[in-house]
């Protein structure tokens, strides 16, 4: 998706289930490789940035998923990519790092910052975590 300035959207989901946030650690690329974050990409053309989302979650980490809402902010990767988030939840499937990732984890909220997180998604997992305990 591109918006008035040509921005191409980079979704990431906060999926949330059983009180737990899901954390997926990067293999590509190297500068970011073993880095953890919120699991997503970028929007195509034509595409809406819940059904990306759906989409490479899906093809990712082999789960079912539902967008709730987007979670406040977002961060200007480069002059080009603007990266949003959203708070989601997991319908069907066990999270398995099938593509982008090499492990995957299911954070408590005592647990959420054990990882090293992507800094520009960390404001995002610090207001999802907020809401964990309603999951
Ligand atoms: O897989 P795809 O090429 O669609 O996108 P990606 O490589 O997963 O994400 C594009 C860029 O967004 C990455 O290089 C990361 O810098 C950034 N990103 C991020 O900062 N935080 C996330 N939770 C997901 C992506």
């Amino acid at each position: 998706m591109t918006d008035g300035v040509e921005r191409t959207v980079v979704v990431a989901g906060a999926v949330c289930h059983e009180g737990r946030l899901l954390a997926a650690r990067r293999t590509a690329p190297a500068a970011l490789a073993g880095r953890w974050e919120l699991p997503g990409g970028k929007v195509e053309p034509g595409e809406s940035p819940e059904h990306a989302l759906t989409r490479e979650l899906r093809e990712e980490l082999g789960i079912e998923t539902e967008p709730l809402e987007r979670l406040p902010g977002e961060w200007q990767l480069n002059g080009r990519l603007v990266l949003r988030a959203w708070e989601v939840r997991l319908l069907k499937g066990e999270a398995q790092p099938l593509q982008d990732h090499d492990a995957v984890r299911w954070l408590t909220s005592e647990q959420a910052f054990d990882v090293d997180w992507l800094e520009q998604d960390i404001p995002f997992v610090r207001d999802v975590v907020a809401r964990l305990r309603s999951y």
